[in-house]
């Protein structure tokens, strides 16, 4: 048995150890690709013999597969025939007659994709955009002994298939997940850390997505999508209760009863001093007048009656409210 030390960042460290699905996510440059890169060259010196498969949901060439990274992590350590390393067009031989191979689940089906059974480790990177029909062949195709599930993902969407497997309410037996951000990375190189810097002043609103690992909550390009990150880094958003010795403002717009009328919206607002909160906001489509009536006499808008803010064209929808 050979055994090689990689240092490992401390954030990596709970992946060590053997488990069946092993999951890091987080934002751009936090080494998670390095870590898995590393982690699986030592599995390899490990267990002789393993089989090891680097899956993206699309691969359609071998460039954008982890072989390269792997080639490169290879020749920093001195890592070549002579320890049972060997790298070939589309594989690389591993100790013990081993083979790490490289592909795209979306080459996949039920039946091709058996030719996997005999594998013991498979990651996943990218893992954000492996649809869950691709985890759904996956999951039962690796299946030997001590086999083990890896993810590596800068995450998305809350629904994404990985994001549901390592990060719902309930984990699959034996999963180990870490969150990972460039701050845990002490091998951040200072390139990124210019990339990271310009981000927050150029791009502020997706650089909780890139940089973070958060989801990308707000869309780009979306109208108001700078403003309300400002709002949200300046703390202007977060948790108020109506003053109840203030009047309540309610502007409105107004949409049709159709399904494809525009939305009816209200915003709820106070003014105070030269501060308006906004306290409530409701939109709804195709419903009737009665319905947005409704919703207003359940709020608590306190004591005092409230003054009705109509658009320009108000009148005309025929409206009163
Ligand atoms: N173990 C490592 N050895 C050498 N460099 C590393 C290592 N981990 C991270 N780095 C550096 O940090 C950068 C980001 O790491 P990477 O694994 O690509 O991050 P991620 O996959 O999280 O985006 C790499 O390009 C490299 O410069
Ligand atoms: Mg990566």
């Amino acid at each position: 048995m050979q055994t090689l030390i990689f240092e490992t960042a401390r954030v990596f460290a709970p992946l060590l150890a053997p488990a069946r699905y092993k999951g890091a996510y987080g934002g751009r440059g936090s080494g998670k690709s390095h870590f898995f890169a590393e982690l699986l060259i030592e599995d390899h010196l490990r267990e002789p013999g393993l089989r090891s498969v680097c899956i993206r949901e699309v691969q359609k060439t071998l460039k954008e597969s982890s072989k390269r990274l792997l080639e490169d992590k290879l020749a920093a350590y001195a890592l070549d025939t002579r320890h049972g390393f060997k790298v070939y067009n589309e594989v690389i031989a591993a100790p013990g007659d081993g083979l790490k191979t490289f592909t795209g689940m979306q080459d996949h089906n039920a039946e091709s994709i058996k030719s996997l059974e005999g594998y013991g480790r498979a990651w996943v990177e990218e893992a954000q955009t492996l649809s869950a029909r691709s985890l759904a062949l996956l999951r039962p195709t690796i299946r030997q002994e001590a086999s083990e599930l890896w993810f590596s993902w800068n995450p998305r969407r809350k629904t994404d298939a990985v994001d549901q497997l390592l990060r719902g309410a309930t984990l699959p037996t034996g999963a180990v997940v870490v969150r990972a951000n460039w701050s845990d990375n002490p091998k951040f190189p200072s390139v990124l850390s210019q990339e990271r810097e310009d981000c927050l002043s150029t791009n502020p609103g997706q650089y909780d997505h890139i940089w973070e690992g958060g989801y990308a909550t707000v869309l780009e390009g979306a109208y108001f999508a700078k403003d309300l990150n400002l709002a949200r880094a300046q703390g202007r958003i977060g948790k108020l209760a109506a003053d109840p010795l203030l009047r309540t403002k309610l502007f409105l717009d107004l949409g049709g009863t159709g399904a494809k009328a525009d939305a009816f919206v209200i915003w709820v607002c106070q003014f105070v001093g030269r501060e308006i909160r906004v306290l409530k906001y409701y939109e709804a489509v195709g419903q009737p007048l009665s319905a947005h009536l409704a919703w207003l006499h359940a709020q608590d808008l306190g004591p005092a009656k409230a003054d009705i803010w109509l658009p320009h064209d108000g009148s005309t929808h025929g409206s009163r409210v």
